[in-house]
């Protein structure tokens, strides 16, 4: 395996109040890789997330982004890992859409044609560039959403993480963020998409991570995972329709 460019090593959290999120969370990710973060809710999968861009520090354990541990330099761990969070209400910073987008590359302190260009292309991509002066707040939820995405995209992390990136998308915003993700990985990004529902990116991932009650407890591709998975809450993918679906959207 190359050096990774994330590194759970035996990872626990433990929020105020004594309940136990994380319990010695160990894995690797390999650059490049399109894994599936999958458990029912209150699995752990959010708490995971959070902890691959520092947004949590481990109680015990150590996460390191590219070798270098989140405790130690939180700053490194956000330009690495980009996040598209399930509620994007509380990722909305800007006073317009393209302020928005922009408030990512303006932190790496990039110039600002450089950030311009970025706001523009991100936009696009996720056909929100004509809404580039309207107020984020007053967006619908699946439009909210793009948005996040086209920050992430402005930022140009190598990891991109999304968190329950389907939900409140109506069919072609479904179609939309999974053609992103797809474009993303085939630029050589490494995807993390954590989800209940799995059918969705099931063609896509070449790797599945299961939670349960905080522990990490299934690692392994698609096909060694799904035959017990729902044992865990998670529905078996009957089929992969919009997986196989992208290619041709994509052509
Ligand atoms: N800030 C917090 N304080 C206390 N407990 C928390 C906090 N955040 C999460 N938890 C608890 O930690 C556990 C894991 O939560 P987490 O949000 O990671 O689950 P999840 O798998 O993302 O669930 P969902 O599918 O509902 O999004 C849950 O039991 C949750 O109640
Ligand atoms: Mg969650």
């Amino acid at each position: 395996m190359p050096k990774p460019v994330i590194e759970f090593m035996e990872v626990s959290h433990i929020f105020p109040g004594g309940i136990r999120g994380l319990d010695k969370v160990s894995f690797q990710v390999a650059p490049g890789e399109f894994i599936i973060l999958c458990g029912k809710n209150g699995s752990g999968k959010t708490t995971v997330l959070r902890h691959m861009n520092a947004l949590s520090l481990p109680t015990e354990g150590e996460v390191l982004v590219s070798g270098v541990s989140t405790k130690k330099n939180p700053a490194h761990a956000r330009q690495v890992v980009g996040m598209v969070f399930a509620d994007v209400r509380n990722q909305i910073v800007g006073e317009t859409v393209a302020d928005d987008v922009a408030f990512g590359p303006e932190n790496l302190g990039l110039p600002e044609q450089e950030i311009n260009h970025r706001v523009t292309k991100s936009l696009e991509a996720v056909s929100m560039g004509h809404m580039a002066e309207r107020r984020p707040y007053l967006l619908s939820g699946g439009e909210k959403q793009r948005v996040a995405v086209a920050g992430v995209l402005a930022m140009d992390s190598r990891v991109i993480v999304f968190d329950e990136p389907f939900s409140n998308l109506d069919y072609p915003g479904v179609q939309q963020v999974l053609i992103q993700m797809v474009k993303l990985h085939k630029a050589g990004k490494t995807i993390i998409v954590a989800t209940h529902d799995i059918e969705k990116v099931a063609a896509h991932a070449s790797r599945v991570l299961v939670m349960d009650q905080g522990r990490l407890v299934r690692d392994g591709a698609l096909d060694q995972v799904v035959h017990d998975i729902e044992q865990y809450g998670v529905r078996r993918p009957c089929a992969t329709l919009l997986g196989r679906e992208v290619n041709s959207w994509l052509a």
